[in-house]
């Protein structure tokens, strides 16, 4: 099977490569910031989008764009929670909870988001599609995760998210301190034994950093559902993920330079932004052509106004040492720790070489969401993963073979092709436990 997958990524690959140059300019536009001009103008000049709708295949507004995960529960009718768990080093997570109506389930569910997103992404396609909405349907006790770093977790016991030092971490602190926390207040509150995690990409990641790491807490997951884990990135398939791969020491003198520590941190203005640069009512507007280069091209199934939505929420921000550390894991394809440079190891971890993840520590049982179009989880990436695991996991490939890497979190098949079978997947774990 794996040999029939390789042939067909093959074909389609040698199509992909003009389309890349198109897309470094666009990256580039932004990046620079030269967009951020735009910003005043947006402000008062009329947006055709909210004069004439252009309708969306979900039941979603434009307004959902400019509002923050706990506001979008609450507009659509379903209770909310804020909590906050607080890491052994000082940072504070934010939790947004959708309490269940009743006590028909044991398990709470712990939501995690990927790279530069937030907890808006089981969000952003509103009720009957979103995940935690389709979840808080079915009665379950719904906790949502906001990382370190993104907009809605930088506080810190002690350290000022404005200070170089808030921002010396990666995915490694996220896994080792957040998710233990994390996990510890949901089930010091509810009362429960375990929890259920999914998790999107870097979900996913920090998932397998605490379990390799912290592996007394596998014990705490009743069960993992990876939604395209990324552990595995050696055959990124995305032209601009590879370009900044390729140039990510540059860049990172480059920011060096300036003293930026933040990537992408979310602004207020880049909706106002996204709605001037891309209309809904363009089908090939530029942020569907960034966003479809670096995550795969799904035009049929990608709904233009929850894209326009989507940039209001992302990128929702990353350390950029965080960043280094996925182009390390890309570069030299190890799971392992951040990488100081000889001397700085050695003085760090004892050790010239960072410490490697110990995956033979993972036990939790897991369940992994693949897709064929995902070009920043190659699916041979994870059927590679799947075997560095000591318990071979359920291997489920997404059935629409043009399925990529964000339409997890919003393809108008999301519900059809991955959520609906997560909450089956739950409701026969329950119906076989309380048999036993
Ligand atoms: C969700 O779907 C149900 C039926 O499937 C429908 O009755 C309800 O109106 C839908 N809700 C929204 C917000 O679209
Ligand atoms: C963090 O630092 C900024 C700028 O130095 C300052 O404006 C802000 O009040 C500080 N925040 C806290 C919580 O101390
Ligand atoms: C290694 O340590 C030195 C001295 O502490 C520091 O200046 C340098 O930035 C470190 N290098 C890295 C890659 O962290
Ligand atoms: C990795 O984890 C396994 C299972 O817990 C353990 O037996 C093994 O000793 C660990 N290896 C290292 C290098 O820590």
């Amino acid at each position: 099977m794996a040999s029939d997958l390789e042939r067909s990524i093959v074909a389609r690959r040698s199509s992909i490569g003009q389309l890349t140059t198109l897309l470094l300019s666009s990256i580039v536009l932004l990046s620079c910031g030269v967009a951020i001009r735009f910003s005043e103008a947006a402000s008062t000049r009329q947006r055709p989008g909210d004069v004439n709708d252009v309708g969306s295949y979900f039941a979603i507004e434009m307004e959902d764009g400019a509002l923050r995960s706990p506001e979008l529960i609450k507009k659509y009718g379903y209770p909310v929670e804020s909590h906050e768990a607080t890491g052994a080093d000082g940072y504070i997570i934010s939790l947004t909870r959708i309490p269940p109506r009743n006590d028909r389930h044991q398990i709470p569910i712990l939501l995690v988001h990927g790279l530069l997103a937030s907890s808006g992404d089981y969000l952003i396609i509103g009720p009957n599609n979103s995940l935690a909405y389709l979840l808080a349907d079915q009665d379950y006790d719904v906790w949502l995760a906001d990382m370190r770093g993104n907009r809605y977790s930088q506080r810190h016991t002690r350290l000022n998210s404005s200070s170089p030092e808030y921002w010396d971490f990666t995915w490694h602190e996220m896994g080792y301190y957040d998710l233990p926390a994390v996990i510890d207040y949901i089930l010091q509150l509810t009362g429960a034994r375990q929890l259920d995690y999914i998790g999107h990409s870097q979900g996913t990641t920090v998932f397998f950093v605490m379990a390799s790491s912290r592996p007394e807490y596998n014990e705490k997951i009743a069960h993992m559902y990876a939604l395209s884990p990324a552990v595995c990135l050696k055959r990124v398939r995305s032209p601009p993920v590879r370009w900044l791969l390729q140039h990510v020491f540059a860049l990172k003198d480059l920011f060096d330079a300036f003293g930026v520590q933040q990537f992408l941190p979310h602004s207020n203005q880049q909706y106002e932004i996204s709605r001037i640069l891309c209309p809904v009512s363009d089908p090939n507007n530029l942020c569907m052509q960034i966003v479809s280069m670096t995550v795969g091209p799904n035009p049929k199934m990608t709904d233009m106004m929850a894209m326009q939505i989507l940039v209001g929420h992302d990128p929702a921000g990353a350390s950029v040492k965080q960043m280094l550390h996925f182009a390390q894991l890309q570069h030299t394809g190890q799971f392992r720790q951040f990488d100081y440079g000889r001397r700085n190891n050695t003085e760090r971890y004892s050790h010239w070489k960072p410490p490697a993840y110990n995956l033979s520590a993972v036990s939790a049982p897991i369940t992994i969401f693949y897709a064929f179009n995902d070009w920043l989880i190659d699916p041979r990436d994870v059927l590679r993963f799947s075997r560095m695991l000591p318990v071979q996991p359920t291997m489920h490939l997404v059935e629409d073979e043009n399925f990529n890497h964000l339409d997890f979190t919003m393809a108008k098949n999301a519900r059809t092709m991955v959520y609906e079978h997560i909450l089956s997947d739950l409701e026969r774990r329950e119906r076989t436990n309380s048999t036993k």
